[in-house]
């Protein structure tokens, strides 16, 4: 039996550096793998010492799914270095915890639900205009390159960017729209200071104080200026036009009338930093995510073309022609839909999803969490656990269907990758449906072939807070 305060077993811990030199050992580039590694000594419940900091690993999938719902488990670890994204304070969405999360997450799902956001009918429509928009510029840039070679890896995040901006600020942007190409950029540079220098700094927080460059925490103090000047003055590009409060068109309309509206209420969440740092923590993580995984989905065809081959005909066939499926007619294409759940698996951009504390002392399975317990989720071990899936390193979108084809239990496993509880990502919906209209037209549209001319594309992605695959290219083909 254990004791009352009997914490989650871990390996032993240095004076200092706590687990550093195991974690460092296990794998020293990319935490999800040290933590997978230790994870199997130790257990799927274990406690780490990252330096300074005390973290508990969730590696096994059933407890991730059942204590990460739990409402005391529902904060969200937010301190040191992390802060400087919004003046040092808890705003926004993304790293807020209690009353003030609360109020704003409903705030934004409800006012962006006004736009089309989450609504079935008016958030397809939405993708599907920006889909035909992003075929006409494939088509455009294959006509303007030598070779029918295309560089992949950050094809489809301005199209994405889009797709959420016309909800957001209520417009769209060119292909070619110098600033939003800049903006992408920066946002790109920003995901990949989620490397060692970030993991050092989240250990020892005095190290982002006294060795900023070193860190990355410099260059994510000047990417975060940049984005904070972009909302900014597309804020007051809004108040310029005077009609957000009479003719409201987008989410910002909506946020400028509340801050308004609680301009003389100090005590009211909705004042403008809180609402510019939740429209940051949209336009940061809204197209990386989905970008970075539908680059992916080119890498998988590239790589394997006897699937790309297989997903084609199984679309063609159901929709010959001119024709392209529409989100509800997913459930006729099953192949389709079981190389989508294979990419989340095996490209699993967000491993190591930011991690949650607990709002309060509680114990789960018998051990002990003091208040503020940071607790992090490795979806890579729920994703790649061998003991699950069988050749978890291959790419197999079979391994989702029976004979009938009949979808099998394993795909809810991968369909978490969105989190749980109340924290659930708030742009699931958005991702499935564009994952699946950008993908399927794609491979109805285009075929993608390894470029010879260049190494075979690797699977091992670029280290960042987001993953994303490293640079290639795929030789290009119209299919029509
Ligand atoms: C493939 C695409 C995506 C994946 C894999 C993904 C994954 C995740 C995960 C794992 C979390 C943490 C959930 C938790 O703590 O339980 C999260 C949170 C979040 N995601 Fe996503 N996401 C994706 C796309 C998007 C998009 C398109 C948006 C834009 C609207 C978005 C906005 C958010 C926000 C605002 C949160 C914070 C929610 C909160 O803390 O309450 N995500 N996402």
């Amino acid at each position: 039996m254990r004791s009352g305060k009997h914490r989650p077993p871990g390996p032993r811990r240095l004076p200092l550096l706590g687990n550093m030199i195991q974690i460092a050992k296990a794998n020293p580039f990319f935490s999800h793998l040290a933590f997978h590694k230790l994870s199997e000594k130790f257990g799927g419940l274990m406690r780490l010492k990252v330096g300074f900091q005390d973290v508990v690993v969730v590696s096994d999938f059933k407890i991730m799914q059942d204590m990460l719902a739990k409402d005391v488990f529902s904060g969200r670890h937010f301190e040191g270095y992390m802060k400087e994204r919004s003046f040092k304070k808890d705003l926004g969405i993304i790293f807020t915890s209690g009353e003030m999360w609360n109020v704003l997450r409903k705030f934004t799902v409800k006012n962006l639900r006004d736009y089309g956001f989450g609504r079935k009918q008016t958030m397809e429509n939405t993708i599907s205009g920006e889909v035909k928009q992003f075929l006409t510029y494939l088509k455009s840039s294959l006509a303007n390159s030598n070779n029918n070679s295309l560089r992949v890896e950050r094809l489809f995040h301005l199209s994405l960017l889009n797709v959420l901006w016309s909800m957001v600020g209520g417009k769209t942007f060119s292909h070619d729209d110098p600033q939003l190409l800049r903006l992408l950029k920066i946002n790109e540079d920003l995901m990949k200071t989620g490397n060692f220098g970030a993991n050092l700094a989240f250990a020892f927080p005095l190290l982002a104080v006294y060795l900023p460059s070193y860190t990355g925490i410099a260059d994510q103090r000047k990417f975060n200026g940049t984005f904070q000047e972009y909302i900014r003055e597309i804020f007051a590009e809004h108040r310029r036009n005077g009609k957000f409060a009479s003719q409201p068109s987008s989410f910002i309309d909506a946020c400028l009338t509340e801050i308004e509206k609680n301009a003389h209420n100090p005590s009211s969440y909705m004042q403008e930093e809180q609402l510019l740092i939740t429209i940051i923590d949209l336009f940061q993580v809204g197209s990386e995510t989905t970008g970075n995984t539908l680059s992916y989905a080119i890498l998988f065809m590239v790589l394997y073309p006897q699937v790309q081959q297989n997903v084609f005909e199984e679309i063609n066939s159901a929709f010959p022609g001119d024709s392209l499926p529409t989100y509800e007619d997913r459930t006729l294409l099953p192949y389709t839909e079981a190389t989508i759940l294979e990419t989340l698996r095996l490209g699993n951009v967000v491993p190591l999803p930011p991690p949650r504390k607990a709002m309060s002392s509680c114990s789960y399975a018998g051990y002990f969490f003091p208040k503020e317990t940071i607790v992090t989720m490795n979806f890579y071990s729920a994703l790649m656990d061998e003991k699950y899936w069988e050749d978890p390193y291959n790419f197999r979108p079979e391994r989702f269907l029976d004979s009938s084809p009949n979808f099998l239990d394993k795909r809810k496993r991968v369909e978490q990758v969105f989190g749980f509880g109340k924290r659930i990502c708030v742009g699931e919906d958005l991702a499935k449906m564009s994952l699946f209209l950008y993908f399927s037209a794609c491979i109805k549209n285009f075929d993608f072939k390894r470029d010879i001319s260049e190494p075979t594309p690797s699977m091992v992605p670029l280290p960042g807070f987001i993953l994303s695959p490293q640079s290639f290219t795929a030789l290009v083909s119209s299919r029509q």
